[in-house]
């Protein structure tokens, strides 16, 4: 009779384990919000200092920092359930902008200049390459004005 009991008690914990959302946490962000706050401007940030021939002092070096360690970790939050819109192609895009971002983040510690100015090419790839599947229509440009 006890053991029954027991046996209950696990399997019913283990289907509500079961049945617990994916995440523990309620995401913030909807994948739109990401892209207009965080990532966005981090980009932006970044192109602009490449193109006008890369950071000069101190400060715009931690800007380009800030920016793509922002990058990078909000690629993996792109990847996350409920964001994600496949297991596949998403998953390599997003995998892009994380390696992109990682890239920059190295050269801005670094405060390489020569590390950093072909990695423009790279972040803009992030972006248009999953755009172009999964959101047609929308190109912003690249390190352009706001
Ligand atoms: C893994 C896919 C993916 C990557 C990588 C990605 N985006 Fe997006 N982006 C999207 C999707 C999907 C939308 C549409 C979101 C929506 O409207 O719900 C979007 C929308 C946008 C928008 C328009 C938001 C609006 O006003 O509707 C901007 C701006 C944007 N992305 C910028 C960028 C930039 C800059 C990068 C690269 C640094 C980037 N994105 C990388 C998937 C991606």
């Amino acid at each position: 009779m006890k053991s029954i009991c027991i046996g209950t008690l696990l399997l019913g914990g283990r289907v509500a384990f079961a049945q617990a959302p994916s995440e523990p946490f309620p995401p913030a962000a909807t994948v739109k919000q990401l892209m207009l706050d965080l990532i966005y401007p981090s980009s932006n940030d970044i192109l602009l200092a490449i193109y006008r021939g890369g950071p000069k002092d101190d400060q715009e070096w931690a800007t380009v920092r800030r920016g793509a360690l922002t990058l990078a970790e909000s690629g993996n939050l792109l990847m996350l359930r409920g964001r994600a819109r496949d297991q596949a192609d998403w998953m390599k895009d997003a995998k892009m902008l994380v390696d992109a971002g990682n890239a920059a983040y190295k050269a801005a510690q670094a405060k390489d200049g020569n590390a950093l100015a072909p990695l423009a090419g790279a972040l803009d790839a992030s972006c248009t390459t999953c755009h172009k599947q999964y959101r047609p229509n929308v190109f912003p440009k690249g390190g352009g004005s706001k």
